[in-house]
């Protein structure tokens, strides 16, 4: 079969057609990568993987990691299934709120990776935001108040002093660690990278995460990060991406953020995904 690529967005998001992912070769693996560089994410449709499949396919990118707060599945610790089941209803989602995944760690993953085992007819997408893009087209004032400054993130969402309102609370089949101190503890990151491969610069920022941008007081840091935010998540800067049994997504979690669509209550959405070690974001400018 030829392969081919067809991109989403003129930058962002790409499927490729004609690529195995549990044959996968050095010629699909460069595709892959290559792609994976100038799209930030790539899509494969129709795969058929099991569990170990897709550990496999996964190490093609690099050594994986376990994430903390959630619990893996029986006998897989690098991987955790997202689950919503058809009962699930009138509740969060896992994911469901923009955010680089565990962007609080001092070195975040630098690529995840999502299976889809059944997905909802319609519905349960998944958006990204190119930060590249959302960079490069930052006000000029706003680009002056990050330069040099370290933005301060925490893994809110598992912690005590961020935690989520209890009626937000995603509570459904997967299993996450809540309330725990150790989450709370707070990582700076540059709030401008640059990538470790492209060397293009990059936010790194995001609304689930990033509790204050460093060196500004409470209501100055709230402000700037809420106007940073309304520039960045606009759909100039977004791709989404239709779920089919089968699909798989691999997305570059540095310059990228992504938001699970939580619009299918009473049909079952199960995915299984794994996530690629990273090392810790360095400066740009
Ligand atoms: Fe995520």
């Amino acid at each position: 079969m030829t392969t081919r690529l067809r991109p989403l967005t003129p930058r962002l998001g790409a499927e490729i057609d004609g690529i195995d992912a549990a044959t996968v070769g050095e010629d699909d693996l460069g595709l892959l990568r290559d792609a994976l560089r100038e799209y930030k994410v790539v899509f494969l449709r129709e795969q058929r993987i099991d569990l170990d499949g897709l550990l496999a396919f996964s190490r093609h990118f690099g050594e994986l990691m376990r994430l903390p707060y959630i619990r893996p599945l029986d006998g897989y610790p690098e991987i955790i299934r997202v689950l919503k089941q058809a009962h699930e209803i009138d509740m969060g989602t896992f994911g469901g709120d923009w955010h680089s995944d565990f962007s609080f760690l001092a070195a975040p993953p630098k690529a995840s990776i999502l299976y889809a085992e059944e997905v909802p007819r319609v519905g349960g997408d998944t958006l990204w935001i190119d930060m590249v893009e959302a960079l490069r087209r930052l006000p000029a004032d706003l680009r002056a108040a990050l330069d040099g400054r370290d933005a301060i993130h925490t893994g809110a969402p598992y912690g005590v002093a961020h935690a989520p309102a209890a009626d937000t609370r995603f509570r459904g089949s997967i299993e996450i660690e809540r309330d725990n101190p150790e989450a709370d503890r707070e990582t700076r990151h540059p709030a401008i990278c640059r990538h470790p491969d492209s060397g293009a610069e990059m936010l790194f920022v995001n609304p689930t995460y990033t509790t204050r941008i460093d060196g500004y007081g409470e209501a100055e840091s709230k402000g700037l990060l809420a106007e940073l935010y309304r520039h960045l998540l606009r759909p100039e800067f977004a791709c989404r991406f239709r779920w089919r049994p089968g699909s798989i997504a691999l997305w570059d979690n540095r310059n990228t953020l992504h938001y699970a669509v939580n619009d299918y209550d009473g049909q079952r959405r199960c995915l299984y995904r794994t996530a690629i070690a990273g090392h810790p974001p360095v400066a740009g400018g």
